[in-house]
Order: C-alpha cells, then structure tokens, then sequence
C-alpha cells in the first residue's frame, strides 16, 4: 500500500455531500460573483481569525493588495524571508518595491528577529514575515525591532497562534491562501486579506474591483480579484471541520515526533515547537542528513514526500537582478538542502505514520521493531 504526500480524495469522500448542498444553493441563487456566501464565508471565518476578512481571488494577490493598501510601490523596500514559496517576495516585486532578504532560524524555519532587526533601513516601509509550515513567525519579537507596518504572509497558517494571538490577527494586515492542499482548501484558486483596522478593510475591498466604491467610479487603481461564490461555497462547508483536522494533524505531528525520537539517531530532526505556539502542522517538515537519499528511500517503499524549498528565493534565476549570492543566508541554504516534508493530512492514519517511521529508521539502518 502506498502512502501519499498528500491526498484529499479521503477528505472529499466524508465531506462530499455538504460540499455539494452548498454549491447547488449558489446554482440556485444565481450569485456568482461576490454576494451573500461570499459575505457569509468572510463573516464565519472571522472568528477563526480574530480579524475583519475580505475574500479575494488567491493567497498571492491577497499578499500584492495588503501591499498596495499600505501604499507601498517603487522605491520602497520590504524585509521578507528568503525561505518560502516564490510568491512572498513575487507580490513585493508587483508593487514595485524591493524585497530584501534576511535569514530564517533553522530550527524554527522563520525570520530571525535578531537579524532582521539589523536589516532595517530608511527605506524598510514594511517588513512580509511567513509562518511557514504552519508556525507563527516571533511578530512581537519582530515588532521590538521594526515601528512600521507588518504584513503576515499567513498562507499556510489559518487557526495558528503565537503567545494567544492569531495568525492574521496581529500585524497591519494578514494574507491567507485556500489554495486546495492548504489546512482550509477551496476547489480550486481562494483567498483572504485580514485585518483589524477598518480604514484597510475599506481600502481592500476597494482594490479587490478595481478601486470602485460606487459602481462605475474609481477613486484607486486596484485590480480584480474577488473570492469565487463558487469557492466560498465549498470554504463555507469545510470550515465547520477545520478545528477537528488541525487537532488531528496535530496529533500526527506528535506521533511522528515521539516515534522519531524514539529512534534515538542525529540524522533526522524533528520540527520544533516554540513555547506559547499553536503549530497547525500545514507541513510536518523534518531536517535530515542525507535527505535526497532517504526521499529516494521512501519513494521505493511507496511513501510520498515533498522538497519545501530547493531553492531559496535569493538565488532563484528571476530575482538575480537583486544581486544577492549563494552564501548570503546561510540557514535558509541549510534548510532547502536538509528539508523533507512527510505526508501530512488529518485523515492519514496512525498505522500509516508508524510505517513512514519504520522506512525513515530502516535507511538509517535502526530498527523500531514495527
Ligand atoms: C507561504 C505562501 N505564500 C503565498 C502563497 C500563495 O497563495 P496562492 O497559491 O493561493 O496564490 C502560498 C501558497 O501557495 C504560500 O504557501
């Protein structure tokens, strides 16, 4: 029997039926673009969020509006992480701005207050810390060193927290993805821009239709980009389960980090949980000495992994203009050349993860007796 990455084929088989009875009432409304489910997806997920929601059409334009909302664009720089998907420092690039890059803590895999704190310059008009994998980056350890405007990239971290604030909820404006393998997945492309502060929410709702309060006038240059009905149909079933799959990917982490420690062996680190983090395990990330050989390993034995991040974005080909080099950020480079994330999806089961554990020992010639 194999055992996927990922796989949402068993998700859609317990949720199907509901997913559909909200589908065939946006049919039956003839609501498709914005309206009621819309506004009733942004007005439940609030609460998970402890923010004001705004749907918009995907995680990477929900990062270029909260930028443009702050009115951030040519000759401004913004603080970000080289270790994440392309389209953190993509919707930098869309403004106009600069991304500047400072390096992650490895064990953690998110920005380092401390290093970042010496980034800032006069030019810093905000700074796009990720909770990558589902950990909340330090943001009150960011704040002490950097008085502008944070925006969250918080596409792979919806219902985390970090010393009781929400993911979201605490910097300017918080940037979500419901992209369909995210912990909350749309059928196809979904996003949210949150925030606590009205004046924003105002300024986003306007720029997610071209910059129009009134049909027909527009007072700011914005683009389209508005949350599928269709899409917030199929969020607006899901969500009532979110917190049961979060506790269940939870206790799979948990699994996977006794077993593996149990191992007793120094070629495989297990994530870390800071104190006062609520990790949602979008990934479960583990560092390993000779990484490509075990995913190898794993794939013989029909155990799917993934690589998340090969390249950190300073050296991708598209942003060489920024001048930076192999060496600049250290970690970042140790991370995407020792990460390997394991199957991680609430309806993976414990059987499934001893097995995952059982191949990870066997090529680290241990024994787990399982
Ligand atoms: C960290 C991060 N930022 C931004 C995005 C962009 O989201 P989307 O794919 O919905 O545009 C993603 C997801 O793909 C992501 O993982």
């Amino acid at each position: 029997m194999t055992i996927p990455a990922f796989d949402l084929k068993r998700q859609t088989a317990l949720i199907g039926p509901d997913v559909l009875a909200r589908i065939e009432a946006v049919m039956a409304s003839s609501q498709f673009i914005l309206g009621d489910t819309v506004k009733d997806f942004e007005a439940a997920v609030e609460d998970v969020i402890g923010a004001t929601a705004i749907g918009v059409a995907n995680g990477s334009d929900a990062l270029y509006l909260a930028l443009m909302a702050l009115g951030i664009g040519p000759g401004d720089e913004v603080l970000t992480t080289p270790f994440t998907f392309f389209a953190t420092a993509g919707s930098i690039l869309r403004t106009g701005a600069k991304p500047v890059f400072t390096d992650i803590q490895l064990d953690t895999f998110n920005m380092d207050p401390a290093l970042a704190s010496t980034a800032v310059t006069p030019r810093t008009r905000a700074m796009l810390p990720v909770h990558l994998f589902g950990l909340m980056a330090d943001l009150p350890a960011l704040q002490q060193g950097f008085d502008g405007p944070i925006v969250e990239d918080a596409a792979q971290a919806v219902g985390a927290s970090f010393q009781g604030l929400k993911a979201g909820s605490v910097g300017a404006l918080g940037c979500f993805s419901f992209f369909p393998t995210k912990n909350l997945g749309a059928y196809g492309d979904a996003g949210l821009v949150s925030t606590r502060h009205s004046d924003l929410a105002d300024r986003v709702r306007r720029l997610r239709v071209h910059g129009s309060r009134t049909k027909y006038v527009h007072d700011l240059l914005g683009i389209n980009s508005r949350l599928d009905a269709m899409q917030a149909a199929v969020l607006l079933a899901k969500l009532p389960y979110l917190s049961r799959w979060t506790e269940r990917r939870q206790a799979i982490a948990l699994r996977y980090s006794h077993l593996i420690r149990d191992l007793g062996i120094d070629e495989v680190v297990p994530p870390t949980v800071p104190e006062g983090a609520v990790h949602v395990f979008h990934q479960y990330t583990i560092r390993a000495e000779n990484r490509d050989g075990l995913m190898a390993h794993l794939k013989e034995q029909g155990i799917g992994s993934t690589v998340y991040y090969p390249l950190p974005l300073h050296l991708q080909p598209v942003l060489a203009e920024l001048g930076y080099r192999a060496g600049d950020f250290p970690e970042s480079e140790r991370a995407s050349r020792t990460v390997l994330s394991l199957p991680m999806f609430p309806e993976l089961t414990d059987d499934e993860v001893d097995r995952v554990v059982s191949s990870i020992a066997a090529f680290y010639g241990h024994s787990t007796g399982a």
